[in-house]
């Protein structure tokens, strides 16, 4: 009994721990989840066997010599010489994914052929011509272990392992005298040719992995610089994991500060993925994503914006002026007669997104302060309101970034001060309404139009694009294009 309240203790640190532990695999969260599925993998495939393809073919033949003694003609010596390869065929691939361990990729009926020369003499005799070797029912076969390096956020690849077997080589020797001869040594040219591509084929297949493949993966753009204020990490938190039907990547998908790079006071929420898979890769972008964006622009303190009459359409008949506002406010006009007016909108708190499966809902809180600008240029104060607004925010993406383009629904006045007097703050709703859609939200939309780079590597192009919305992020599907 005596033990109970240590035994209560251990429970309750327990539990502490407990807690901690699920807040650490919380903060793991990836901010953005790449996948790529079978369907993107055999794309990938495509192409890097096309690149192996080239490499295969720059495959060097040493030349090889021997002598040669028959009854009667005594002994020769021969030699084969300026062996090159005419054509690698690799008609047909495929790539599999290994559960928890990676990539096999297996060719099969893959075919090469060699032309060269020969000659030989034996004592004064000397002869020469061509031949040409064919080999057949090549296949080869290999694994590709994927990693990536915390230091660089970059991904690995290695090969892990390789093997390749050649069903059949076949050598026609053409031309001189001693031709007939020659074809005597065809064994030896056949299983020396053999030997020679089977070490040469999976040195290419390894060496193509770690110096090709690799160098590609690290054109990925994990860390971008977007302006002075931001930049966006895509860095790779974890391995990219294979499981039975795709090949996943968890970055770490948020944007930083340039100046004061930081952690950030929430975390990003777990992303239960569909099982999509009509598209070459999916990208889950969580809300976390947008809404580090919003905490490091306003902490920036650059979510500010200063708005003036000559930035109001000419045409309009709302103006920023205290004639104007007197029409509304009739203290304005009485206490700064013919001046003009501005307005300082600014974010009060970092914009918040959060991502439903109805949509986005973005629910910014500005503050509004408005001045009459005084003959002397300083400034005065009117009043200043809190506005509420509710905006649609539209996600998409165009070949290689993601654009966003915003629209406000609604718009809730509050009266925070007031320097002229008190007055119904619902005279204002018209000419704020106007000044949001004609001067704010047009520059907020040239911004987000522009967009920010989605990570991927050198030369991919997406298309095909569906996007989808779901508890907590936007789902991308694409097919891709690589030139
Ligand atoms: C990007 O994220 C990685 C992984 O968390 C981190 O190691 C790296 O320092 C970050 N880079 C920047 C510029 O924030
Ligand atoms: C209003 O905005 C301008 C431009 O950003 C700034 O210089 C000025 O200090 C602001 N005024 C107030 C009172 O915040
Ligand atoms: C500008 O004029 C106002 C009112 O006439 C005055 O109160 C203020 O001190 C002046 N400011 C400057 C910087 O001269
Ligand atoms: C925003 O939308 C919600 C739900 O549609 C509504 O209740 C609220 O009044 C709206 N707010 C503004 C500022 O329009």
């Amino acid at each position: 009994m005596a033990r109970e309240p240590d035994s209560v203790l251990r429970w309750a640190a327990l539990l502490v721990l407990a807690t901690l532990g699920t807040a650490v695999m919380t903060a793991t969260n990836p901010g953005v989840v790449a996948r790529i599925t079978q369907k993107g993998l055999d794309y990938a495939c495509q192409q890097g066997v096309a690149v192996l393809q080239k490499e295969l073919e720059k495959i060097k033949i040493p030349d090889f010599s021997g002598s040669f003694k028959i009854k009667h003609l005594g002994k020769g010596h021969y030699s084969f010489y300026s062996m090159v390869i005419r054509g690698f065929q690799l008609p047909s691939s495929q790539i599999r994914l290994v559960p928890n361990k990676g990539l096999d990729v297996s060719i099969i009926n893959a075919n090469m052929k060699i032309s060269g020369k020969w000659k030989a003499r034996k004592k004064f005799i000397k002869a020469k011509g061509n031949f040409d070797l064919s080999l057949t029912g090549i296949s080869i076969s290999a694994g590709l272990e994927l990693g990536f390096d915390p230091a660089s956020g970059l991904p690995t690849a290695t090969c892990s392992s390789c093997s390749n077997d050649i069903n059949s080589v076949h050598v026609h020797i053409s031309g001189g005298k001693m031709g007939w001869l020659i074809q005597l040594f065809h064994k030896k040219i056949e299983s020396s040719i053999r030997k020679t591509m089977t070490s040469k084929i999976c040195q290419i297949v390894t060496s193509s992995v770690s110096s090709k493949l690799q160098s590609y993966l690290k054109t990925l753009r994990v860390t971008t610089k977007i302006d002075k204020v931001a930049g966006i990490n895509y860095s790779l938190v974890a391995p990219p994991t294979a499981t039975a039907d795709s090949l996943d990547g968890q970055l770490k998908g948020e944007f930083f500060s340039v100046a004061h790079p930081g952690p950030f006071p929430f975390t990003s929420p777990p992303l239960a993925f569909p099982n999509d898979h009509d598209r070459m890769v999916y990208l889950g972008i969580s809300d976390y994503f947008f809404n580090t964006a919003g905490f490091v622009y306003q902490q920036a303190g650059v979510l500010h914006l200063t708005i003036t009459d000559d930035m109001i359409p000419k045409k309009s008949k709302f103006r920023l002026t205290t004639t104007f506002l007197g029409t509304l406010i009739p203290e304005v006009a009485k206490m700064f007669p013919n001046m003009m007016v501005q307005l300082n909108i600014s974010a009060l708190s970092p914009p918040h997104i959060t991502v439903l499966p109805t949509g986005l809902v973005f629910t910014p809180a500005l503050e509004i302060q408005a001045f009459a600008v005084l003959p002397n240029a300083s400034l005065a104060s009117l009043f200043v309101l809190h506005l509420n607004t509710n905006v649609s925010m539209e996600v998409s993406a165009s070949a290689d970034r993601l654009v966003g383009k915003l629209s406000v629904d609604g718009l809730l006045l509050e009266l925070k001060h007031s320097d002229v007097g008190p007055f119904p703050v619902v005279v204002l709703q018209a000419i704020m309404n106007y000044v949001l859609s004609t001067t704010v939200i047009p520059r907020i939309n040239e911004w987000l139009m522009k967009g920010f780079p989605l990570p991927l590597p050198a030369n991919v192009q997406l298309f095909n694009l569906v996007l989808q919305s779901h508890q907590n992020f936007l789902l991308f599907g694409a097919d891709v294009h690589y030139s």
